[in-house]
């Protein structure tokens, strides 16, 4: 691509051509301030908060859309340019309740620090703006768009990365609201609740729906035993609420934190991940044998992974033809809650009734999940609750804890065992590889070499990634499979499920398994996660997970100890009847 040289606040710059003013000031130290931009989407250049004076233009230029120019001189602190964004920011507060100090995004939104940034106190324009009422309409996410500043990013995470497009800009000028395309509340219009939206919000216009005082409430109640459960991905992410670098790992003083907040028992999604490992390898070779075997031509092949709860829904709303291709296995969350108030209940002497499960997820559809009508196989709501990775780095905070203090801490047995195979759950290709380590051993009763761990193919951010496996010296169990060449498939984000669905759809790919992740980068990139995710803070954490599991004498989910156990104390085998009941379920169109 060819460059382009231009001047910055009397500095050279050279950059590629069509790179934005914006971009190209960031070489060069200069930050411009933004609010509708976000990275990874495209900018509607709607906020003119980034103008920019640019030598020889009439107006002053929005630096987010605007591209540089061979000789341009592009001045950002002049009087006229930081007139023109304070003047922005101070029509964006006139329509702003100033509540700030009983808002959720106090101290975190990025209104506020523009408006301390630019040193603004009061603002000179009356508020006009009609109070609408707060959409609480689904178990997930809150939206208020009473503070709503019409910057337009969740439209376009909506659209662009997830491909939903449940929201959308309605009417025009002053009367401008952002809402769903039919004016229903959200629970009535067609999403996810994979809470991008909550993500990329810079105000308090969306946000999870708080589990925190329901959490306080049963940890002060002295009739409860209340466990917690913590997804793969916290751990990599969870450090960033108390100001550590993208990437730093803190899984001991998470552990430590919890027992002190006063969790009866702190155990692992890990553990139900390696579980689900088990019990998705076995119904995967199932299936492959009905097809090869028994020639059955009903058999629902590809097989789709059933972790992630907002792909769920989206398989629910728009490919309800290719549910039977779901794997019929719960989500490791919920395989957990079950768990706990069958199997760990009889363990432990406790009356199941009494026992309240926890979830750290990093994801706000894991809210609407545990409430689905489907989860109750303990013949109780199997979660009883779900915090995000942003509300556990509250209620660290809440209860007073000094996080960085904090010793590490271990998990307790049995449901807190776990292998590096889980750990790579969080990012996108995890749940792949980590069944290809498996599945491979089981098939050819050889040991995978350490260094044949990692499925490159299936790693890092591209959007569809495939990658194929050919049996060969496989055990009498599973000889049908001798010569058969396995191929796979990894998507993440639904803009990317919806390039892998219609191939199916159009009996394309010729794939057996198919990995999909709802949010950009799996978990790691979750709705519920510290906000501010871009593909480099992806990259830190996946960075991250990997090493935790490079770091474990474990790294199979088959050599889990505390898996071994669960199937001979208690599930029989894999794909058994009480697993059956317990571990798997069927979805439904909507
Ligand atoms: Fe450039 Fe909003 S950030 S116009």
């Amino acid at each position: 691509m060819p460059s382009v040289t231009l001047t910055i606040d009397r500095q050279t710059v050279t950059v590629p051509a069509g790179t934005t003013i914006l971009d190209a000031a960031k070489k060069v130290g200069v930050v411009i301030p933004t609010l509708c931009q976000f990275p990874g989407v495209s900018s509607p250049g709607s906020c003119r908060v980034c103008l920019v004076e640019v030598q020889g233009a009439r107006t002053l230029q929005p630096s987010c859309v605007s591209t540089v120019a061979e000789g341009m001189v592009v001045r950002t602190n002049t009087k006229s340019a930081r007139d023109s964004r304070r003047l922005s920011v101070e029509l964006l507060l006139a329509n702003h309740p100033w509540d700030c100090n009983a808002c959720v995004r106090n101290g975190e939104c990025e209104l506020q620090a523009l408006a301390q940034d630019m040193g603004i106190t009061e603002v000179r324009f009356p508020y006009t703006k009609e109070k609408v009422p707060v959409d609480t309409s689904t178990p997930a996410l809150i939206r208020d768009m009473n503070k709503c500043i019409l910057c337009r990013r969740c439209v376009a995470v909506c659209q662009e990365v997830q491909g939903v497009g449940s929201l959308a800009p309605r009417a025009r000028g002053f009367d401008t609201v952002i809402g769903t395309g039919s004016g229903d509340e959200l629970g009535e219009a067609v999403c996810v609740q994979c809470g991008q939206c909550s993500a990329v919000c810079p105000v308090g216009a969306i946000y999870e729906k708080d589990a925190i005082e329901a959490v306080w409430a049963a940890l002060d109640d002295p009739t409860k035993h209340v466990v917690v459960q913590t997804a793969p991905a916290i751990r990599a992410a969870l450090g960033e609420c108390f100001g550590c670098k993208p990437g730093t790992v803190v899984t001991g003083k998470m552990v430590a934190a919890l027992r002190r907040l006063g969790f009866d028992k702190v155990f692992d999604t890990n553990f139900t991940a390696d579980l689900t490992i088990i019990e998705e390898g076995y119904e995967l070779l199932r299936r492959l044998k009905k097809a090869l075997v028994d020639k059955d031509a009903g058999v629902s092949l590809p097989m789709f992974t059933s972790c992630s709860p907002g792909w769920i829904n989206y398989m629910e709303y728009f490919y309800p033809k290719l549910l039977p291709n779901l794997s019929t296995c719960k989500s490791p969350q919920q395989m957990f809650g079950a768990l706990a108030k069958t199997y760990y209940a009889k363990k432990a002497g406790v009356d199941p009734k009494d026992i309240v499960v926890v979830s750290v997820m990093p994801c706000t559809a894991k809210k609407y999940e545990c409430v689905r009508p489907e989860m109750n196989g303990s013949g109780f709501q199997d979660v009883d609750y779900v915090l995000t990775t942003r509300e556990l780095g509250q209620l660290i905070k809440e209860g007073g804890i000094d996080f960085l203090s904090l010793p590490d801490e271990e998990q307790d047995i049995p449901m807190g065992m776990s292998t590096g195979a889980a750990d790579i759950f969080a990012n996108t290709g995890g749940v792949m590889e980590a069944a290809l380590r498996t599945v491979y051993e089981v098939v050819t009763g050889r040991e995978l070499p350490t260094d044949g761990l990692h499925v490159v193919p299936v790693q890092g951010l591209e959007g569809l990634k495939e990658a194929s496996l050919t049996f060969s010296e496989c055990v009498p169990e599973w000889s049908f499979l001798e010569g058969v060449t396995a191929k796979v498939a990894v998507a993440h984000g639904l803009s990317n499920a919806h390039k892998v669905c219609e191939r199916v759809a159009s009996g394309e790919g010729g794939y057996h398994f198919i990995e999909v992740m709802c949010c950009p980068g799996g978990c790691i990139g979750g709705g519920g996660q510290p906000r501010s995710t871009t593909d480099e803070v992806r990259k830190a954490r996946i960075a991250a997970i990997y090493h935790e599991d490079e770091g474990r004498p474990l790294r199979k989910s088959h050599t889990n100890p505390a898996v071994t156990e669960i199937y001979e104390e208690f599930l029989g085998e894999p794909g058994g009847h009480t697993s059956h009941k317990l571990l798997h379920t069927h979805y439904h169109s909507k």
